[in-house]
């Protein structure tokens, strides 16, 4: 392995344990309960607005007032002195998150910050604004665990979530034994995510959740696959995707033979789309080159949601192995925001 690429495994390894940290970290925090809050928005981009759409749907069922994720310089209309913003940047650099967090003060609304630092590090000291400063060294899509855990602390100090450390606990177990599978040592044929990779490899892989909680999961897959593997893929959700998507596989010719699919299950997945995972997979055997279905581990939805983002970080480095490139850097998005600077 290159250096890159055992950074990238390193933190993949360490992911259980930065989840436990995390939750130290929030409960660290220097914040208190708020009057009468009625949204919470997560602020962020990429890597850093990943953990957003985790606690969107996380919290759907236990939170009593909406979690929005905002990906974009302006904040919703509704934002204001009853709105909770987690303003989350792990470079602390990201000019959309940096302009959404200057507008969050002017709409006088609560803040906490998440970062290793940067501007927006600095101007939340300044402000005197709660800052939770998450260890560096690493890449942003890898530190979900770091930019997502500390906000269910934070909202349990709020007295806005119940106390979820148990729920913390059960995560860090199952991704403990979790990598005892997946780590580069265990060959492929008994190795879900290298087989995942190899399936990938020369393909476009299509990635299917349910409105559930493997949602979110699809779309960090296909996250991981382009930053990671730097490679193209699609993520869609049930069961939307029957309503438009599921007509586009009636085209005709070799261009589907290219897709490989993946549907992301969940034990608590809707019994009606459970029933549509099972003829949507009918109606796609033999126009794709594969469809598999991977199944969620663990009781809790925390566990389960990283079951599968786990399996599908991991699938994303070995692919990037696959096609011989470091998953560390993603220079075109840094060419992108110098050339934007
Ligand atoms: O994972 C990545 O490298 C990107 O998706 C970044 O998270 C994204 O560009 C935003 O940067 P930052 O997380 O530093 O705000």
């Amino acid at each position: 392995y290159n250096a890159d690429t055992k950074g990238m495994l390193k933190a993949l390894w360490e992911l259980p344990e930065q989840c436990a940290r995390a939750w130290e970290l929030g409960m660290a925090a220097d914040v208190s309960p708020l009057d009468d809050l009625r949204q919470v928005v997560v602020t962020g981009l990429g890597g850093s607005a990943i953990g957003g759409d985790l606690l969107r749907v996380y919290a759907a069922q236990r939170l009593d007032v909406p979690v929005v994720v905002n990906r974009d310089y302006v904040l919703p209309e509704f934002v204001g002195p009853h709105t909770l913003v987690f303003a989350v940047s792990y470079s602390g650099n990201t000019e959309e998150t940096l302009s959404a967090y200057a507008q969050a003060r002017e709409k006088g609304a609560s803040l906490v910050v998440l970062t290793t630092g940067g501007k927006l590090g600095e101007m939340a000291r300044n402000d005197g604004v709660p800052v939770i400063t998450v260890p560096g060294g690493i890449a942003p899509r890898s530190a979900t665990g770091y930019l997502f855990i500390p906000t269910l602390a934070v909202l349990y100090r709020m007295g806005l979530l119940p106390d979820l450390s148990h729920e913390v606990a059960e995560c860090v177990s199952l991704l403990q034994s979790m990598r005892e599978e997946l780590k580069p040592e265990v060959p492929r044929d008994s190795n879900q995510a290298k087989m995942l990779a190899a399936s990938f490899h020369n393909r476009i892989p299509v990635i299917w959740g349910s409105s559930g909680t493997t949602e979110v999961v699809a779309q960090r897959w296909k996250g991981q696959i382009n930053e990671n593997a730097k490679a193209p893929a699609c993520w869609n959700v049930f069961p939307e995707l029957n309503h438009n998507e599921l007509v586009g596989f009636e085209f005709p010719g070799e261009l589907l033979r290219r897709l490989y699919v993946v549907i992301l299950r969940d034990p608590q997945d809707h019994p009606r789309v459970q029933k549509r995972f099972a003829i949507t997979r009918e109606i796609m055997e033999g126009a794709v080159a594969g469809v598999v279905e991977i199944m969620a581990r663990g009781s809790d939805a925390l566990a389960r949601m990283y079951s599968l983002v786990y399996i599908g970080d991991y699938a994303s480095v070995y692919l990037a192995m696959l096609y011989g490139v470091d998953p560390g850097p993603v220079r075109v998005i840094d060419t992108l925001k110098a050339r934007l600077a």
